[in-house]
C-alpha cells in the first residue's frame, strides 16, 4: 500500500511520528509554550479564512510557481529554521537540504542546528537560507555569516521574536534538557524506539554543532548553559541595521507580527518581512499570525517580499497565506512529522501531500495563478 493510502494527509504522518520517535523528541517538536493556544489559535484562526469556488471555469492544472526576492520557485512554499531537526530525526538537517535541493525550493537552516554550514550547504545547492540567533559578539556574528556565505547560503534570516528564552513548560516535563544529557529515563525512552535509537548511535548525540566552536567563549563567562542562550542577545533595530552592512545578499527579518515593527525593519534595510509566531512557542498571548498578515501587508505596500509561517498543516493553508498577502509560506513542523515518521522519504511524502491538496483546491475554486487568490476569499474572511 502507498503513502499516499495511508498517509494521505499531514495530520497521518504526525499521528505515525509521534509512535515513531521517543517522547522527548515528539515533546520537542510538537510543543509551545503555556497552554499552547497560540499554536492552537492559529491553526484555528486559518481554518477560519475561506474561500468561494467559482464554477465553470475548467481549471485543471493551475500554476504553483512563486517568485521571491528576485528568484523563481516551483512551488510556493520552502522550510522553515527547526533548531536540532537532528533530534527529530537522526542526519535530519542533511536529509531536508537534499530535499530542498531536488524540489527546489528554500532550506533555512537554523543557528542551532545539529549539522553546520558546511556539511548542509554541500547538498543544498542554491537553496540555502542561513538562519541567525544574534550574537552577541560583533566578532561571532561576522564569523557566522562568513560561514554561511562561504557554505553557500545566499539568504540571512534574522529571528526577532526571542528576545529571551520562553519557559517551554511540557519540555521541562518531559527532562529535555539542552545540552541533551543522557538519563536512565531518556535511554529507556529512546530504547523503545529502534530506528530512531540506531540512527543516532551512527552519527552521536544531537548536539548544536555549528556554534561548537564558540562554545569555549560561551564558557569563558563562567554558565553551564545552552551556548546558543549565552551567545545570543535581544536584537533591536540598531543591531539590524550593522547585520545590513555586514550582510550583502538578501536579508529577511523574522517573527514579526505587528505592522509598524515590519515598517521599521524594512527602514532598517531588510529586505523581506516574515509573518510568525514561531509556531506558539515563545509567547502564548500573541494574535493569530493570520490575523496580523493583511494588516502588515497594508501596512508595507504591495512591493515589499512578505512571508508567512506558522500552523501550516494542508495546501489549503498554504493558498490561504497567499490569498491574505503572502508571496511566499515556510512550513516548520508539517515536514518534520513527515522525517520524524519515515525519514527522508516522509519528508518527499508532505511536500507531496502539500502540493497535491493546494494543486486540487485551485481547480476546485477555477483559480489557475496563485496570484489570483485574493479575488477568491469569501467576504468574511478578507
Ligand atoms: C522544534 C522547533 C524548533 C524551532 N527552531 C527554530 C529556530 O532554531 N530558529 C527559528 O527562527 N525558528 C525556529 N522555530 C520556528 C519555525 O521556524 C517556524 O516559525 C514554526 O515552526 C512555524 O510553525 P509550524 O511549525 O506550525 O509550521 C522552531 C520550530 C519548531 C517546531
Amino acid at each position: 500500500m502507498s503513502l499516499d493510502q495511508t498517509h494521505p494527509a499531514i495530520a497521518d504522518l504526525a499521528r505515525t511520528a509521534r509512535r515513531r520517535i521517543p517522547h522527548f523528541a515528539w515533546e520537542y517538536l510538537h510543543s509551545a509554550v503555556g497552554e499552547e493556544t497560540a499554536r492552537d489559535g492559529a491553526e484555528a484562526a486559518l481554518d477560519g479564512v475561506r474561500f468561494v469556488p467559482r464554477a465553470l471555469r475548467a481549471v485543471t492544472q493551475p500554476d504553483l510557481s512563486a517568485r521571491l526576492m528576485g528568484r523563481d520557485y516551483p512551488l510556493p512554499f520552502g522550510f522553515a529554521p527547526v533548531g536540532m531537526s537532528g533530534l527529530v530525526w537522526p542526519g535530519a538537517e542533511e536529509m531536508l537540504a537534499r530535499l530542498a535541493a531536488r524540489e527546489g525550493v528554500p532550506y533555512t537552516l537554523s543557528t542551532v542546528s545539529a549539522s553546520t554550514p558546511e556539511k548542509v550547504g554541500r547538498r543544498v545547492g542554491e537553496q540555502g537560507w542561513f538562519q541567525l540567533y544574534p550574537p552577541g559578539q560583533p566578532e561571532i556574528r561576522d564569523d557566522l555569516c562568513r560561514r554561511a556565505r562561504e557554505a553557500g547560503f545566499h539568504t540571512l534570516v534574522l529571528t526577532a521574536d526571542v528576545p529571551a528564552p520562553s519557559r517551554r513548560e511540557r519540555l521541562r516535563r518531559a527532562r529535555l534538557s539542552n545540552p541533551m544529557r543522557l538519563t536512565p529515563r531518556t535511554v529507556l525512552d529512546a530504547a523503545r524506539r529502534p530506528a530512531w535509537a540506531l540512527g543516532q548511535l551512527s552519527r552521536g548525540i544531537p548536539s548544536l554543532e555549528t556554534l561548537a566552536p564558540y562554545a569555549r567563549t560561551a564558557q569563558a563567562r563562567g554558565s553551564t548553559e545552552h551556548v546558543g542562550y549565552l551567545l545570543r542577545c535581544a536584537p533591536d533595530i540598531d543591531y539590524l541595521r550593522a547585520l545590513r552592512q555586514a550582510w550583502e545578499g538578501p536579508l529577511v527579518v523574522k517573527g514579526i507580527l505587528d505592522p509598524e515593527g515590519a515598517q521599521a525593519a524594512v527602514a532598517a534595510g531588510a529586505d523581506a518581512i516574515w509573518v510568525s509566531n514561531h509556531g506558539g512557542r515563545q509567547f502564548d498571548g500573541g494574535p493569530a499570525p493570520i490575523r496580523q498578515l493583511p494588516l502588515i501587508r497594508a501596512a508595507l505596500g504591495p512591493d515589499v517580499p512578505v512571508i508567512y509561517d506558522s500552523a501550516i498543516r494542508s495546501g489549503l493553508d498554504i493558498l490561504r497565506a497567499l490569498a491574505l498577502g503572502a508571496d511566499f509560506v515556510m512550513v516548520g513542523r508539517a515536514v518534520h512529522y513527515g522525517l520524524a515518521a519515515f525519514g527522508a522519504v516522509g519528508a518527499a511524502h508532505a511536500v507531496h501531500v502539500l502540493r497535491e491538496q493546494m494543486t486540487a483546491d485551485l481547480c476546485q475554486l477555477g483559480c489557475a495563478r496563485l496570484a489570483d487568490l485574493p479575488g477568491h476569499l469569501a467576504a468574511a474572511a478578507g
